[in-house]
C-alpha cells in the first residue's frame, strides 16, 4: 500500500479523552481502552468508524456501557470497524485487547526488555496495544492505569504527572498517570519493572519544581551521571535559547536495552537505548559522551518541537525532527566547541546523507510518498532537514529566525502543524516570499554549485561565475532551481577578509551570495588586489562544490581562511585529491607520492598551538575509504581506494614523523579523567597521530603500550582498533583483542565495540571474522544494538570486507539481514540500506551485489519494510 501526502484529509471522529488500563503479565497482558469518541464538527451524518489495529486480539467492545450488537462491529488484527457509531456522535467506546509483550520481538508496541515492560509507539506502534486512530493529527488527553505484581516490577510509569500509588491483593499493586496535554497516541509511553535511579530537581525560568529521574538497570546508577547533567543543561539553554520551558511536575528518562532506535520523546517519559544514557570513562569514549549529551538533549527538546507542537501526519516528519536535530546541533556547539560541531555535522551529513540523496533511497526532506513510514526516519529527514532550517537562519539572520520560532510556538502550540505553517511563520515575521526556498522540502538530490573566480586588476574587479544544477533523482527527473545561500569571503594576502565596493550579479547581504538562478555572473568592484575566494563557509548550503582553485590557493586557506570550517575544508579538500589521486596511481600501476607541500602543511597543522586540539584531529585524519568512494563516484574498486589510501597515509607518517611522534608524547595527560570537549580533543588528537605512528616500524608495540597504559576508554578502544586493523594476527593484536574481551565480557555495551572493531577490520578475512562472532557469546541477533555494530559494521564501515571481489561478504550479509528479519524487521530494513550505492561499484561486484539483493527479494512472505528497501534500492 502506497500512503500519498496529497490523500490527507481529516478523519471524521475525534478522540478527546483516553483512558488505558494495563494489567501486565510477561505473556498475556491485558489492555482496557476507554475512549471518549466524537464526531468531528461538520461531519453530519454517523459514518462509520474505523481503527487501526495490528496484530490485535480483542476480547471486548462496549459502546457507552452496552455490548455490541455483532453485526454492528468487525474486528481483524489490522482493523475495528463499528458501522453504525451512536447518531448522537458522541460515545464511550470500550475495547479490550489481550498482548504477549515477551514475545514481542519487533520491538513496537508493549514489549519487554530485559525484564522491563516497555514500549515504543512511533510511528505506528500504538496499534498493536489497542485499536485506535493511530495518526498523528487525533490528540488526546491520556489518563493511565498500570497494574502489576509488585515484585516482578516495584516501579510503574507512565506519561504525565502521577496521580496515585496503591496496592492490591495478592502481591499486586496499581500507579495512575495523568497527562494533561493533549497528544498523539506515538507518544505514549509506559514503563514498568525493577529499576535502580538516580534523581535530580529543576527549577524552571517560571519557578514549577520540576523532578528528574533517569532509570537504569540496578548497579548502573553511576553510569547515569553524565545524562543527568546533559538533561539539566538542555533544560536551562532550552530557556536562554529558544524560550522553552519545561511544563510538567515530573521528567522520567529510562534506559532499555533492546531499542530499536537511539531514544524516544514520549511525553515526560523518553525511553532510551541505554548506549545512549550509561557511560563512565571505563565504559565509554568520548564519542559516546558527545553522542549522550546530543540526544539527551535532543528527546528533550521535542518536548515543544515534535510534542506541543506535533505533526499532521508522517510526510511531516521533518518538521519535529529536522528542526529538533538544529537545537541539538546548535545546543552541543554552544556547549563545546562550535567549529568542531560544524566539521563533525559536516562529516555526518556528507557520509550519510549524501549517498542516500544520490542514490536509489533519495527522497525530499518531505516526502510525497511512502510504503512504510519506519523507513523514513532517514538522514535525509533528520540531518538534511536540520540543514534547511539552518539555511533559513541564515536566509533571515538570527533575530529574525528566533522571532519567527516565537511566532511558531505561539500560533501552533497544541497543534498537529505542517512544513507550510512552520514556513509561514517565517515570512510573516520577515516579510520575504520562501516559495522558492521551500524547495529544499520539496525537491531530493543535492544541488552543485560550480564556481569560478577571476580578477582585473586593471578595472579593480573581482568576478565569481556561479552555476547551479539539481541532478535527477528516483521519481523527479525534472529539477527546479533552488534558492542556494552561499556564504563566502574574499581572503586578503595577511588573511583577512577584503573590503569591497558593490556587488552586482546577485542579492549579496551579510556575507551571504543569495543564488537564486542557473547562472550568477557576481561582480564585486574595488578589489585592487587578487583574493582568495573562500565559499561556502560554515556550510552554509548541503551541496557539493566544484570549484576551480589552484593547490596554492587551497594551502593558502588550510593556513589562513578566518571562517575554521573552510580551513577545514581547504586541507579536507586536498587530502582527499591526493588521495584519489593515489587510487588512480594504483589504478595505473604507479607507486603513489605524496606532495612535500601537503606533508608539510600536515606537520604546521599539527603542530600550531593556535588551533583546538580537536580541530587538529579532524583535520589530520585521512578521509575516510567511503568519502574518496562518494567522491569518485562510479566504478568503485574498494580495494584500489584502500591500497592508495594507506601508501598515502604511510608517506604522511614518514613525512612526519618527528614532528607526529613529539607531539604524540607531549599530549600525554595525567591526573583525573575529564569528559569535557577540551580533554577529548587533546584525547582524539593523540589517538590520530597513534594511527599514523602505528604504521611505522615498531608500531604495533606503541599502539600494545597505548593499549596497555590507557586509563579510559576513549585510549582503550584507539589502541585497539589500530592493533586490530594495522597489525591483525600479529600476538600483540590478539593479546589485546582476548584481553579486552576478558575485561569486558559481562558488560554488552563495551563488547560492541569490540565486535565493531573486528567487524571493520580491513581485507577478505572480514567475512569469515564477522561469521565467527556471530557464535560469540556475547552476541544476539535479538539485540539491535549488538546486531548493528557486528553486522551493521561490517556491512557500512568496512569497504574491502563486505565489498569483497567474490562476493562472500553481500551473500552473509543477505542471510544475516534475513534472519534479523524474521524478529525484527525494522533494523533488518534499517541493515539493508547498507547495499544502497550499489550502483556505483566497478561491474563485477556490481553483479554480486544486486545478486544478494534479488535472493532477499525472492524470500516468501518479506516484511513491508525490507520489501520496500529492496525494492526501491533496485529499482
Ligand atoms: N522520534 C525519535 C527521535 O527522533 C525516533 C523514533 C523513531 N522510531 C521509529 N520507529 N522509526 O528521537
Ligand atoms: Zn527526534
Amino acid at each position: 500500500q502506497v500512503f500519498r501526502l496529497e490523500d490527507y484529509r481529516p478523519s471524521d471522529y475525534l478522540i478527546p479523552r483516553t483512558e488505558l488500563d494495563f494489567r501486565l503479565g510477561a505473556d498475556n497482558t491485558r489492555v482496557v481502552a476507554r475512549l471518549t469518541i466524537e464526531r468531528r464538527a461538520g461531519v453530519d451524518k454517523p459514518v462509520q468508524l474505523e481503527l487501526d489495529g495490528d496484530g490485535l486480539t480483542l476480547r471486548r467492545i462496549e459502546i457507552d456501557g452496552e455490548t455490541v450488537d455483532a453485526a454492528n462491529f468487525d474486528a481483524t488484527p489490522e482493523r475495528l470497524v463499528i458501522y453504525t457509531p451512536p447518531a448522537s456522535g458522541h460515545f464511550t467506546l470500550l475495547i479490550e485487547t489481550e498482548l504477549a509483550p515477551s514475545r514481542n520481538e519487533a520491538l513496537m508496541g508493549l514489549y519487554r526488555s530485559s525484564k522491563v515492560y516497555c514500549t515504543q509507539c512511533e510511528a505506528e506502534g500504538f496499534r498493536r496495544i489497542t485499536y485506535f486512530l493511530d495518526r498523528p493529527d487525533i490528540l488526546s488527553v491520556y489518563t493511565v492505569r498500570v497494574e502489576a505484581e509488585r515484585a516482578e516490577a516495584p516501579l510503574l510509569l507512565a506519561n504525565g504527572n502521577p496521580v496515585e500509588l496503591g496496592d492490591l491483593a495478592n502481591g499486586w499493586h496499581y500507579a495512575v498517570w495523568h497527562d494533561p496535554f493533549p497528544k498523539p497516541s506515538y507518544l505514549f509511553a509506559l514503563v514498568a519493572g525493577d529499576l535502580g535511579c538516580i534523581k535530580d530537581r529543576f527549577v524552571t525560568a517560571s519557578g514549577r519544581e520540576v523532578e528528574l529521574g533517569i532509570y537504569v538497570e540496578h548497579g548502573k546508577e553511576n553510569q547515569a551521571g553524565y545524562a543527568m547533567d546533559s538533561l539539566r543543561r538542555s533544560m536551562k539553554w532550552d530557556e536562554e535559547v529558544f524560550g522553552c520551558e519545561y511544563d510538567l511536575d515530573v521528567f522520567n528518562i529510562v534506559a532499555v536495552s533492546d531499542f530499536n532506535m537511539g531514544a524516544m520523546e514520549n511525553k515526560g517519559l523518553n525511553i532510551f537505548n541505554d548506549k545512549y544514557v550509561l557511560a563512565d570513562e571505563e565504559t565509554a569514549t568520548d564519542a559516546d559522551f558527545a553522542n549522550i549529551e546530543a540526544i539527551i538533549a535532543h528527546e528533550y527538546f521535542h518536548n515543544w518541537t515534535g510534542n506541543r507542537i506535533t505533526c499532521r501526519d508522517w510526510f511531516q516528519l521533518c518538521l519535529k525532527e529536522g528542526l529538533t536535530v538544529f537545537r541539538d546541533h546548535e545546543f552541543s556547539a554552544d556547549q563545546r566547541s562550535r567549529p568542531v560541531k560544524r566539521i563533525a555535522e559536516v562529516r555526518t551529513l556528507r557520509a550519510h546523507q549524501f549517498p542516500e540523496d544520490q542514490g536509489p533511497l533519495a527522497h525530499p526532506v518531505r516526502p510525497r510518498r511512502y510504503r512504510e513510514i519506519n523507513n523514513f526516519y532517514t538522514a535525509t529527514v533528520y540531518e538534511k532537514g536540520s540543514e534547511v532550517v539552518r539555511m533559513i537562519r541564515t536566509v533571515l539572520g538570527a533575530e529574525t529566525f528566533r522571532k519567527g520560532m516565537d511566532l511558531y510556538f505561539e500560533r501552533h502550540d497544541g497543534d498537529a502543524a505542517t512544513i507550510e505553517d512552520f514556513l509561514k511563520v517565517f515570512e510573516d515575521v520577515s516579510g520575504r516570499d520562501l516559495s522558492q526556498f521551500a524547495l529544499w522540502y520539496h525537491q531530493a538530490g543535492t544541488p552543485n554549485l560550480s564556481v569560478t573566480a577571476s580578477h582585473s586588476p586593471a578595472t579593480a574587479e573581482f568576478t565569481i561565475e556561479i552555476e547551479q544544477s539539481v541532478p535527477p533523482t528516483p521519481a523527479e527527473s525534472r529539477k527546479r532551481l533552488m534558492h542556494i545561500p552561499l556564504a563566502f569571503g574574499l581572503v586578503g594576502a595577511d588573511g583577512k577578509d577584503m573590503a569591497y565596493g558593490s556587488a552586482e550579479g546577485a542579492t549579496v547581504e551579510n556575507g551571504v551570495i543569495h543564488v537564486r538562478k542557473r547562472k550568477h555572473v557576481v561582480t564585486f568592484s574595488g578589489v585592487s588586489e587578487r583574493p582568495v575566494l573562500s565559499v561556502n563557509r560554515g556550510f552554509s548550503a548541503p551541496i557539493t562544490l566544484t570549484v576551480e582553485q589552484r593547490p596554492e590557493d587551497q594551502i593558502f586557506l588550510a593556513s589562513h581562511d578566518s571562517d575554521a570550517f573552510s580551513r577545514w575544508q581547504a586541507f579536507n579538500t586536498l587530502l582527499t585529491d591526493a588521495t584519489i589521486g593515489a587510487f588512480k596511481d594504483i589504478l595505473g600501476g604507479k607507486r603513489p607520492e605524496l606532495s612535500a607541500d601537503l606533508a608539510a602543511l600536515a606537520g604546521r597543522i599539527a603542530g600550531d598551538g593556535s588551533l583546538e586540539h580537536a580541530f587538529r584531529a579532524l583535520a589530520l585524519a585521512m578521509p575516510g575509504e567511503a568519502d574518496i568512494a562518494r567522491d569518485i563516484g562510479k566504478n568503485i574498486d574498494p580495494d584500489a581506494i584502500f591500497t592508495g589510501r594507506e601508501a598515502l597515509a604511510r608517506k604522511m607518517a614518514e613525512g612526519n614523523s618527528g614532528v607526529f611522534s613529539q607531539l604524540y608524547d607531549n599530549l600525554r595527560m595525567s591526573g583525573p579523567f575529564s569528559p569535557d570537549a577540551a580533554s577529548a580533543g587533546r584525547r582524539a588528537l593523540r589517538n590520530t597521530l597513534l594511527d599514523y605512528l602505528a604504521i611505522l616500524p615498531g608500531g604495533a608495540a606503541r599502539a600494545a603500550a597505548h593499549f596497555a597504559s590507557a586509563t579510559n576508554m576513549t585510549d582503550r578502544a584507539a589502541a585497539l582498533a589500530v592493533l586490530a586493523h594495522r597489525h591483525a594476527g600479529t600476538e600483540e593484536a590478539k593479546e589485546a583483542l582476548a584481553e579486552f574481551d576478558k575485561r569486558y565480557r559481562g558488560d554488552p555495551l563495551v563488547m560492541d565495540k569490540w565486535f565493531m572493531i573486528q567487524a571493520t577490520a580491513p581485507g577478505a578475512g572480514a567475512v569469515d571474522a564477522v561469521k565467527a562472532l556471530t557464535e560469540h557469546p556475547a552476541f544476539s541477533i535479538a539485540n539491535p544494538n549488538r546486531v548493528r555494530s557486528l553486522i551493521g559494521g561490517f556491512a557500512s564501515a568496512n569497504q574491502t570486507g563486505f565489498h569483497r571481489a567474490d562476493g562472500a561478504g553481500y551473500t552473509f550479509f543477505a542471510e544475516s539481514v534475513l534472519t534479523v528479519e524474521k524478529r525484527n524487521p525494522q533494523v533488518a530494513a534499517r541493515l539493508a540500506t547498507a547495499l544502497r550505492s550499489w550502483r556505483s561499484l566497478e561491474p563485477k561486484r556490481q553483479a554480486k551485489a544486486r545478486a544478494a539483493l534479488l535472493s532477499m527479494q525472492a524470500k516468501e512472505g518479506l516484511s513491508a519494510d525490507l520489501r520496500d528497501i529492496i525494492e526501491r534500492t533496485l529499482a
